[in-house]
């Protein structure tokens, strides 16, 4: 019974309380990084005290802060999380083998919404001095102006932000002239110029709906372009492109909720729109028969959803990328409106290629290469001229020679070496 009444000592009142919070959070909501964020709602009631508010969605990472915080002002806590998206931290009381009435300790809640979440603060009686700092610490947590940057919250999801580099263009790829024809045309014309395709879109529909494309997959084997399509047209049409790689973010979130990615979605709407690349989204794949885990099951569905419900007048586009089409789940398939296939470079288009890592070389030494390098990638081929130049720059270093570019031979012997090691 001490015990009990010891713990109680140092409680404030319910007034002295709501005013340290509102005093608090002042400088806070006239600073003005708290638009569109509410106060928190205070209220004592049956004896408890009740204070709840809003955040933006909970990622893992912030889920920790907040444990680390509750930690910082509570002894003993027990966390409770039942269900996915619900989660609390209960203060134990005193005497930790004594569990009598321990509910009515000092508790926080949270709700984790895929668009919003909440936190639920509630306690028997009134809150400590310690509780309320604890209080307000949660609330600045939760909704500090960094949480709200949808940069930060894409970097908390895996995914990250390629700004659009003003030298990164076409030239980067060599050959390639009806990929790039189809990119400029089904991607880079819709995201510069969405009021054409608009108005073109309010003569014709009966209840306007866009016409533009939401979602376009770029097939083709691996080291053909397609990631560095995606960041030119980042580039070109001066979007940022948000590069989610869908093996390590699943890997990264193994055992948690598919709403990150929902939240990735939302993130990129926040930013007023942005070029979704799902890179290496075969791992989605496996169609419905085999044996999908169900955490790939549930992320597929939650693309599914978004890649349905993409709002039409946002200038969100997704890029999916996979060197797999055919083991993709058909209704993910059924989704983009148009697929860009890479195919290899052909013998002139792997000339071109040498002409963009080599391009001391002649057109006949760039042909010659070219025929020689059947079935090779750009990117194998890019790593060749860089093997070359490796060897080379080494070869020059040991006789103390001047470093000069590689010459030809050098460059059919690396060739050589290449195939000869597959
Ligand atoms: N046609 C090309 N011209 C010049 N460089 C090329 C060409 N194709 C590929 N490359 C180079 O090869 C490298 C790999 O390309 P990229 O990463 O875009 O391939 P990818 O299709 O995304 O491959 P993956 O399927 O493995 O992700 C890049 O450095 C790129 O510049
Ligand atoms: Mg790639």
């Amino acid at each position: 019974m001490r015990a009990q009444a010891s713990e109680e000592q140092n409680v404030i009142s319910y007034d002295r309380m709501k005013e340290q919070i509102e005093k608090q959070l002042l400088s806070f909501f006239e600073k003005g990084g708290a638009e569109g964020v509410a106060p928190p709602q205070i209220s004592f009631e049956k004896g408890v005290t009740r204070i709840a508010f809003g955040t933006q969605p909970i990622s893992p990472a912030m889920m920790i802060d907040f444990l680390l915080a509750v930690k910082k002002h509570l002894a003993n806590i027990r966390v409770h999380a039942f269900d996915s998206g619900y989660y609390a931290f209960q203060a134990m009381n005193k005497n930790l083998f004594k569990t009598e009435n321990m509910l009515d300790n000092f508790k926080v809640e949270f709700f984790v919404l895929s668009s919003s979440s909440r936190v639920e603060i509630s306690k028997k009686g009134n809150l400590s001095q310690e509780e309320v700092n604890l209080v307000i610490e949660l609330f600045l947590s939760a909704n500090s102006s960094a949480r709200q940057d949808p940069a930060y919250r894409l970097r908390l999801l895996g995914a990250s932000i390629v700004e659009p580099d003003k030298n990164m263009d076409w030239d980067y790829i060599a050959g390639y002239d009806e990929v790039k024809r189809k990119i400029r045309e089904s991607v880079i014309l819709p995201l510069t110029n969405p009021g054409a395709y608009d108005s073109v879109a309010r003569m014709t529909r009966k209840v306007f709906e866009s016409n533009r494309p939401r979602a376009i997959l770029f097939d083709g084997a691996p080291g053909v372009g397609k990631t560095t399509a995606a960041r030119i047209i980042a580039s070109e049409s001066n979007i940022p492109l948000v590069y989610v790689p869908v093996e390590s973010i699943m890997s990264k979130w193994y055992g948690q909720s598919s709403q990150n990615l929902s939240q990735i979605f939302d993130a990129c709407e926040d930013m007023g729109g942005a070029i979704i690349f799902l890179d290496e989204i075969d791992s989605l794949a496996g169609s419905r028969d085999q044996n999908m885990f169900e955490a790939t099951r549930q992320i597929l569905s939650v693309l599914l959803r978004r890649l349905d419900g993409i709002d039409a007048a946002s200038s969100t586009i997704t890029i999916g990328a996979t060197n797999r089409k055919d083991d993709l789940d058909h209704a993910l398939i059924s989704r983009f409106d148009q697929t860009i296939f890479f195919p290899l470079p052909n013998t002139a288009e792997r000339a071109a290629i040498f002409g963009n890592y080599a391009r001391h070389l002649s057109e006949a030494e760039r042909s010659h290469l070219g025929e020689r390098s059947e079935g090779l990638s750009g990117r194998t081929i890019k790593d060749i001229c860089e093997l070359t130049e490796r060897r080379w720059v080494r070869k020059a270093l040991i006789k103390k020679q001047e470093p000069t570019a590689p010459p030809f031979e050098f460059y059919r012997q690396s060739l050589r070496i290449w195939k000869e090691s597959k």
